[in-house]
């Protein structure tokens, strides 16, 4: 029995391979021509390093040089050494240029067009090489659209072992496919399409679920749910469906079956129209409970118009939810993929982020400088110190504590200006949402946080403006320092 080895490159393209039993991931790579980075082939010199998103493994033999414990507890591998007990997903640090490979095209013929409503349309494809075809659920193909030189990006909404390729588009009036499918398409008409890509896609379920979708975003959870379905959750995973008119409410009776068969599978409709008769009236955001949010310990995938991303966004920084990842794909207007992401932290967001909190900071600083009650004063030290209690050694004891006082103690100084304006400001910042992404207790903390806090309260009570200024500016310096040390540490979630 051989098992299936997605590898991920970072172009976004994913080939699979088949990998006998003992077999090293390198040697069933090079076999079936796909050049992975290799060099010794040793377990020496960490060439081949790459990251295993999910499944079950024999790491092999390797020294610390090529790979620390910390990295493979993380869940890196070394492709030379790694010997798969399961099917795996591996994320390999290179383009698919570099490891001689590219994008498959598979061909096939249209086998149904399906009219869901004014707003949807379903189709199918017969692929002449079924078994060719591999994918993982949520990813997308570049379609081919017949009897043009057009191609458009659209995710499986049909499972990775369904018999036919199944989509789910939205109809608009424009659309090049939907002007195919519309006027011009016949069944048996000849259809290719190449892929697979992208990088939202259903990881393992290792904690509770909550999926998203918006319109004819359903299309790649009918997939995810297809291969729920078939391997079981020990986790719950719930679906909220938003669109916009009534109409738009398609594929419900999939969904139906689905929570049938899935013991842990549940879904809630929402429609966004004032003018609807549905129940649930409103966007996603209004129907996800804390039960679905689990107190962050979740992952949340969304696919929708930009604006759902946006606001989800927004929702679940105003909530104070870091969720343990966020996946995303945008598409456009037409329903074609348009973006796909991970909530990955980028080092000139953070920056930026903690550029923001201290023009903020300073800003509150001139306003409250001098004005402080002693009581409030005393408040602050208590505050200050609250923080010092999570970090020990230079590194964060509990990340997730330290996160949580230290937004009380850079909140304090912003509510005592009683100023709702700056307030708002203050809270739209993603300062939180950032350090929940990249703080873990590995990192190598910059500066003495704690000190700058009992230096910036000291500097309050004896009403030193040009001393307080100094204070923020260096702990800002301090803080995106080790924002970035956690973004570039390798295994980062960031
Ligand atoms: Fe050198 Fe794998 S190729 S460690």
């Amino acid at each position: 029995m051989a098992y299936q080895i997605a590898l991920n490159f970072e172009d976004g393209v994913t080939r699979f391979i088949e990998c006998k039993p003992n077999e090293v991931v390198a040697d069933a790579s090079y076999r079936q021509r796909i050049n992975i980075p290799l060099d010794c082939r040793d377990g020496a010199c960490g060439t081949c390093k790459s990251f295993c998103e999910s499944g079950s493994y024999d790491g092999g033999d390797y020294i610390e040089e090529a790979m620390t414990d910390d990295e493979a507890e993380q869940g890196y591998v070394l492709t030379c050494q790694m010997v798969p007990e399961s099917d795996c997903i591996i994320r390999i640090p290179a383009t698919s240029d570099v490891a001689k490979t590219s994008l498959s095209t598979f061909k096939g013929t249209l086998a149904t067009i399906e009219r869901l409503s004014d707003t949807a349309i379903g189709f199918s494809i017969t692929l002449a090489d079924r078994a060719g075809l591999g994918f993982l659920p949520g990813q997308y193909v570049n379609i081919m659209v017949p009897g043009t030189d057009q191609a458009r990006s659209f995710s499986f909404s049909s499972g990775p072992t369904a018999d036919e390729a199944g989509f789910l588009i939205r109809n608009t009036s424009h659309g090049v496919l939907t002007t195919y499918l519309r006027d011009r398409a016949q069944i048996g008409d000849a259809i290719e399409f190449n892929g697979p890509l992208g990088s939202f896609y259903l990881r393992e379920i290792k904690r509770p679920a909550l999926f998203l979708a918006g319109g004819t975003g359903l299309a790649p959870f009918l997939s995810m749910l297809h291969k729920i379905e078939q391997d079981g959750s020990d986790h719950p995973v719930h679906l909220i469906f938003g669109v916009t008119n009534d109409v738009d409410l398609v594929r419900i009776d999939e969904l139906e079956g689905y929570a049938q068969r899935i013991p842990n599978f549940t879904f809630t409709c929402c429609v966004a129209s004032e003018d609807s008769d549905y129940p649930n009236k409103g966007y996603v955001t209004r129907y996800i409970t804390p039960e679905h949010l689990n107190s962050g310990v979740v992952d949340i995938y969304l696919c929708g118009p930009p604006p759902m991303v946006d606001a989800v966004r927004t929702f679940l920084s105003d909530e104070g939810i870091t969720p343990a990842s966020f996946y995303y794909e945008k598409f456009a207007g037409s329903g074609v993929v348009s973006e796909i992401g991970e909530s990955h932290v980028k080092v000139v967001d953070s920056d930026e982020a903690f550029d923001a909190r201290m023009a903020l900071e300073l800003g509150a600083a001139q306003l409250v400088i001098g004005n402080l009650s002693d009581d409030q004063i005393t408040r602050f030290r208590q505050l200050a110190a609250a923080t010092g209690e999570h970090i020990k050694e230079g590194r964060f004891v509990d990340p997730v504590a330290f996160r949580d006082a230290n937004s009380a103690f850079h909140l304090f100084t912003i509510e005592a200006t009683g100023n709702r304006t700056l307030l708002e400001a203050y809270r739209k910042l993603l300062v939180q949402e950032y350090m929940g992404h990249v703080l873990t207790p590995s990192i190598d903390l910059v500066g003495d946080i704690t000190q700058d806090h009992v230096d910036m309260v000291e500097a309050f009570a004896v009403g030193d403006m040009e001393r307080l200024r100094r204070i923020i500016v260096d702990h800002n310096d301090h803080a995106k320092a080790t924002m970035r040390a956690g973004i570039e540490k390798p295994g980062s979630k960031a």
